[in-house]
Order: C-alpha cells, then structure tokens, then sequence
C-alpha cells in the first residue's frame, strides 16, 4: 500500500496483560512453593486480586511489577475475616469464585457499583451443579455472592451458554478442586490464558475440539513467569498508528496468543499495514508488531470472530468511524455486560463525535469515512470506553473531554501519559 511515512517510528511498551496477571497469581496461590511473577500488570484489576488472595491468608510482596507469591498449596487458603472486594474486575470476582467453591469456608465477593450490576448466573449455576452452596443478590443473579465451598462433584460434560473465558475458567478452578475430571464444551473458542498456565504450575489438562478436561487434586508447582505486554492495551496504539495517516507505531513485547488476537486480524482486513518481528513461541506467545497509518475500509465482524476481540470492540468502532464503508458487528451482546452497556457507550459517543452509527441487540454499526468532530465523551466509569475515545480525539477536528479519565487506573495506570508523548511525537 502506498503509504506517506513520516519518518520517526516510535515504540511504546504496553503494561503487562491483565488476565495472566489475574491467573498468575491464582495459580501461585493454589501451588505449593513461591511463585515470581515479572510484568505483573499495574492495573487496580489486578491489584484486586492481590488483596483478595492477601485476604485469604496468602502471603504477597510486591516489588514494582515483580510479585512473590508464597503459595500454600492444597488447603492453604483460610477463611477471610472480612468480604472480598473484587471492585471493578469482573475476572477476579469469577474466577476466584470457582477456587472459594473448593474450599471447606464461608466467604463473600463483592465490588463496586458496575461489578455488582453484573450476570452471575453464569458461574452460580455451574458450580451449584457442583454441589458447592451458594448464593447471591436477585436469588443468586448478581454480587455480593455468599460462599460456602468444598465436597465438589466434576461436571461430566458442561456446555457453556456463553463463549466466556472467565465462566470457563472458573469452572477449571472449580474442577481442580471436585473428585474426577470436568469436562467443559465450548461454543466458540474464548482465551485459553487459564488451559495454558496449567502445564506452566506443573498442571495437566486437555483441551481440543472444543473441550477442555480438567481432573482434580492436582499438585501444582510454583512458578517464574514473565507477563507479555497487554494485547488489550496495545490495541489502543495500534488503533492510533492505524487511523493517523503517515504514522509508524511499534509495540514492543506484546502476547499474540491467537485466542486473543482478533483485533490485529480485523485491522488488517480494514487494510491496515503491519509487521511483526521477534516473535518468541513459548507457553504463551509474543512479539513486536509495527502498524502503519494509511486509508481503512469497513468490515464485518460476524459472531464467531467476537470473542477474539471481545474487549476491542470500542477502539474497533474508532477505527470504523475512519474507516470509508459501513462497519457492521454483530452477535456481541456480551458487550452489554461488561464494565458499561458497551453497546450503548460506543454509539453515544460516536454520535456525540459526529459520527453516523446505531445500536442493534446484539451488536452495532458504524458509517466511517467522514471528519470527527472534538466531544464530550461519557465514560461511564469503563476504562476501556475512555481509551478507546481518547484515541479518537487524536483523528478529530477540535478538543475531545472525558468525564473520568481515572477509570483508566483499572487497566493502564499510565496511558495518558503515554498519549501525551504520543501526541508530541506526532
Ligand atoms: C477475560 C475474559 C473476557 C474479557 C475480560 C477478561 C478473562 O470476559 O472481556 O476483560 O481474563 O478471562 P468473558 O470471558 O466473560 O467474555
């Protein structure tokens, strides 16, 4: 593609992924001996989920993005004196749920205001099916969810309603933790971050086909692990080098784990230009991808591709607003039930930039090609709303506000400043 460059590359780090963090320390939790995890995301996501393993008795030092975990191995969890406070993370109050219903105690989860709003069905139902007893607000649909674990069956066969990586995996969690094998069936393939971390503490599974077998009372192993850069996180960049013609952004260090690229396949069927380098296949892959800006052309996002790019469906949506043709996106309405009506943030605030798009149940649309115009954004307290419309204010004409850009702490304590340095490179 015939693209003007502008001659300066430049190369941004993203923080380390945010849901191996949640699992390393998971898993360093449950296995016997100490655990050292490098990269550990800075988010208060993850931040969460050390406080809550802390407030289960197990001992953590944090020494900038180092984390020591001492885990206790079978039993070394205790009952907490307190509720556990998973505040805006959906993965931690999920996941953790499915290792609380293994175990011989009463806890709590709770969270803030959207985390309670939340489906928990989803994971209640399962791990009743278990055997575990517990309960939760609107007869067991929402947090604060009351927990008292242990005597576990497996699930024999048990067919998620939901393509989710956090139901699967709380159901994993859950399974290592039951007498026998659990075996889950997929719909779609969601993140296999959990499948692979289990080999990583000395774990065995299968997974395949749309299965994954998990058998329980394993010994797990502690661990050292370095974190790969945040694809999520990345994606913001990516999305900045893609839309600003002549540009040339190079991310260093980020997880290309295939489950969760969707968005690098979907930027380059908009015809975007990228190259990839120092590509390192280990248990989870990773490498340096370099984007250049140059024209964009709409796409269809059909439902089999969403939960490979289920969390950059809002920056997706910027690039569409640039991108000449209608962008349409479909069978996501998961979207609804994640930090914000996602659905509803994205076409509100596209249309607050002068952009022509629209909400269907399960999805939404986007008229690109045309000039944004500087807005008001509404976050709605969801970071990745924020940094998805914050990169958008880069293409538009005028001054683009967000209502909160602290949300953004939740995953990527330092994006503004990295936009901002973005900004006088430009
Ligand atoms: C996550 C899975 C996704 C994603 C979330 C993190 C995980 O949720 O939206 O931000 O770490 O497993 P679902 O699996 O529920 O779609």
């Amino acid at each position: 593609m015939g693209t003007a460059r502008c001659g300066r590359s430049i190369t941004i780090k993203p923080p380390g992924d945010k849901s191996i963090s949640h699992r390393s320390a998971m898993f360093g939790a449950l296995a016997e001996g100490e655990t050292v995890v490098t990269n550990y995301s800075p988010g208060r996501d993850c931040a969460a989920t050390l406080k809550c393993l802390q407030a289960l008795g197990i001992s953590i030092e944090r020494q900038g993005d180092r984390v020591l975990i001492k885990g206790g191995g079978p039993g070394g969890l205790r009952e907490p004196v307190d509720v556990l406070d998973c505040e805006n993370s959906g993965t931690t109050m999920r996941l953790l749920a499915g290792i609380l219903a293994g175990q011989q105690f009463m806890s709590v989860l709770t969270g803030d205001d959207s985390l309670r709003r939340r489906p928990m069905a989803r994971i209640v139902q399962p791990l009743l099916r278990m055997g575990a007893r517990l309960d939760g607000r609107e007869g067991g649909l929402k947090a604060p969810l009351v927990i008292r674990g242990g005597g576990l069956r497996p699930l024999e066969e048990y067919a998620l309603p939901v393509a989710s990586a956090q139901v699967k995996s709380c159901i994993i969690f859950a399974g290592l933790h039951a007498e026998g094998t659990t075996t889950i069936l997929e719909p779609v393939p969601s993140r296999d971050h959990t499948e692979r971390m289990m080999a990583l503490f000395g774990g065995e599974l299968r997974a395949g086909g749309g299965r994954v077998c998990v058998r329980g009372f394993q010994d797990l192993r502690a661990a050292s692990l370095e974190v790969p850069g945040d694809i999520s996180s990345a994606a913001f960049w990516l999305a900045a080098g893609a839309i600003l013609p002549g540009s040339d952004i190079r991310i260093e260090g980020v997880g290309l784990n295939p489950s969760r690229c969707g968005f690098l396949r979907a930027l380059q069927r908009m015809g975007c230009e990228m190259e990839f380098s120092g590509l390192r296949d280990e248990w989870e892959p990773s490498g340096d991808v370099r984007v250049f800006g140059g024209p964009l052309a709409a796409i269809e996002v059909p439902p089999e591709d969403v939960p490979a790019l289920v969390d950059e469906l809002p920056i997706l949506a910027v690039c569409a607003a640039v991108a000449r043709g209608k962008t349409v996106v479909t069978g996501a309405s998961e979207l609804r039930h994640k930090e914000s009506d996602r659905i509803s943030a994205i076409v509100r605030n596209l249309q607050a930039m002068g952009v022509t798009a629209g909400e269907t149940p399960d999805g939404f649309w986007v008229e690109g090609g045309g000039r944004l115009r500087g807005g008001s954004i509404e976050t709605r307290g969801d970071h990745r709303i924020a940094m998805a419309f914050a990169i958008a204010g880069l293409a538009a004409d005028g001054e683009t506000a967000l209502d909160d850009p602290g949300c953004i702490a939740v995953s990527y304590p330092g994006f503004m400043e990295t936009l901002e340095h973005l900004k006088e490179s430009l």
